[in-house]
């Protein structure tokens, strides 16, 4: 039934992991949030022009800097929902010709981040070559944009799914998130989130949206990636709505 579920190799600090061509992953620090663990860990996407696109940033240690700076400048700097942009500003500040995106809400709950643009529902021109993007509608608050990578088929979603990995949890955690269906090589959408959707239809359309795209993985900043099998995956995990 789950998808297979990729080896939990932590890279070495500033490491990228190759995914596919033009795409890579960017480990970044275990952090808590409300006291609850959890990994941290950026995509990144070389765009034709040779920009990077960063979606979910990780802590800008020198070494991952470097990494980066290696691989091209940073274009585009992407915070994907109103409680997912914890190193936005910091990356803003390293990378000042970067445009940085954020979702709708964001910059209500973080007036002082500088950003140049909102994220939308359709994807603008600067990558709408190579990514797709859908505003997951009908939260009463998680203002959620999943993107498509199309040359790699690989999903990208922040928070709404999560399947974290068993060996980077404490007992204690491994058996609350698993009780909530949210530990690999399951996954889901994590209760609190659930039970807060206001417009299921408009929620549905999102995800049916999402669903006709083109995918097989799904990456997932704080989870273990899916590595294939990943439409079956989300469609398990959004089939409550
Ligand atoms: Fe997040």
């Amino acid at each position: 039934m789950p998808a297979a579920t990729a080896p939990s190799t932590p890279e070495p600090d500033g490491g990228l992991q190759p995914v596919a061509e033009g795409i890579w992953t960017q480990a970044g620090d275990r952090l808590r949030l409300a006291g609850i663990p959890f990994d941290t860990r950026a995509v990144v996407v070389r765009l034709p022009g040779g920009g990077l696109w960063l979606h979910s940033p990780v802590c800008p240690t020198p070494a991952r800097v470097a990494a980066l700076a290696a691989l091209g400048p940073v274009a585009h700097v992407v915070a994907p929902n109103r409680i997912h942009g914890a190193f936005t500003a910091d990356w803003a500040a390293r990378a000042p010709g970067a445009k940085v995106w954020v979702s709708p809400r964001f910059p209500d709950r973080h007036p002082g981040i500088r950003h140049d643009a909102l994220l939308g529902d359709t994807p603008p021109p600067d990558w709408s070559g190579t990514l797709d993007q859908c505003l997951f509608a009908g939260h009463a608050w998680l203002d959620e944009v999943v993107f498509l990578h199309r040359p790699s088929r690989s999903l990208i979603v922040a928070d709404l799914l999560q399947r974290h990995d068993p060996a980077r949890e404490a007992p204690l955690w491994r058996v609350l998130k698993g009780a909530f269906g949210l530990m690999a090589p399951g996954g889901g959408v994590p209760p609190d989130l659930r039970l807060t959707f206001r417009d299921r239809a408009a929620a549905r359309a999102a995800r049916d949206r999402i669903l006709g795209w083109a995918f097989d993985r799904i990456l997932l900043p704080h989870s273990v990636p899916v590595e294939t099998g990943g439409k079956a995956v989300f469609a398990r995990a959004f089939a409550w709505l």
